[in-house]
């Protein structure tokens, strides 16, 4: 197992993608804290990782509130014993569908607080952690569009996410602690508005399919383990090929 005993913050883990790191990190013996909103997704979850054999802490939590990272980063080291691993996944790619601002400007703000102002301040919180104890992971949830032209907040806010990789990565790498990001492209979750027992079939992709939340959940794993040890400041894109 590559994580036997590692405590890992994972945001974002009622569904989709985070779903999918959290069930394999259990898998591969890790502890987790569980964030999001909503607690029964959440709650089903953190059982599914028990049934593993593993501890799951579920903490409900709005990454915009961001003047409670201390707290809920106490909270998970408490419950967990200690912290080696931040996983910054939450994300979302528009407004809810009955927002009743649905303005450029409120989507503006609802994309960059919760892709780019709750990542960083999590990593801040994160960092002072990890840097005095001089080891730990953290690993950050950009997009492909976040590597490309990007001409809406979604895009923007992920270019934020894989430039403060990099910046961040070069500041904790003299103190033992690796940052890295991934980008997916399009994958088979709710963000793409996929539901299971659908087809995962996308012809205009390369691979003529979505990715599966599985697929990105194993290069996390790549970069939460050992088996990175080298790798600081970058973002796999993870794409089925998509250009
Ligand atoms: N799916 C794709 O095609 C794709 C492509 C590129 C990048 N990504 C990135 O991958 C990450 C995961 O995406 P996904 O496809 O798994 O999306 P998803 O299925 O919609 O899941 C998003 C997760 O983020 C949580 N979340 C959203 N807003 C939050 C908030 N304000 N506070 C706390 N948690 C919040 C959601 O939980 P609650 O709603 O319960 O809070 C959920 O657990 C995101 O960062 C996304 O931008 C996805």
């Amino acid at each position: 197992m590559r994580l036997n005993g590692k405590q890992v913050l994972l945001t974002g883990a009622s569904k989709g993608i985070g779903r999918a790191i959290a069930l394999l990190f259990a898998d591969e013996g890790a502890d987790l804290a569980l964030t999001a909103r909503n607690a029964d997704a959440l709650n089903e979850v953190a059982e599914a990782v028990r049934a593993k054999g593993r501890r799951a802490h579920p903490l409900v939590w709005d990454v915009r509130d961001v003047g409670r990272v201390d707290e809920r980063l106490a909270e998970a080291r408490a419950a967990l014993g200690g912290l080696d691993i931040v996983v910054n996944n939450a994300g979302v790619v528009r407004l809810p569908g009955d927002h009743p601002d649905p303005t450029e400007e409120a989507a503006w703000d609802y994309l960059l607080d919760i892709n780019l102002k709750g990542l960083y301040f999590l990593c801040q919180g994160a960092a002072k952690i990890l840097q005095e104890q001089k080891s730990g992971v953290i690993i950050n949830l950009a997009s492909d569009a976040g590597m490309r032209a990007a001409p809406n907040a979604y895009g923007i806010s992920k270019w934020g996410v894989v430039g403060y990789t990099r910046g961040l990565a070069k500041q904790l790498a003299p103190h033992g602690v690796r940052v890295n990001g991934i980008a997916p492209g399009p994958v088979a979750t709710e963000m793409m508005n996929w539901h299971p027992g659908e087809s995962m079939e996308s012809p205009g992709l390369p691979l003529g399919r979505y990715s599966l939340p599985e697929e990105i959940a194993s290069v996390a794993l790549f970069f939460a383990s050992a088996d990175s040890r080298a790798v600081f400041g970058e973002t796999i894109v993870v794409n089925s090929g998509n250009d």
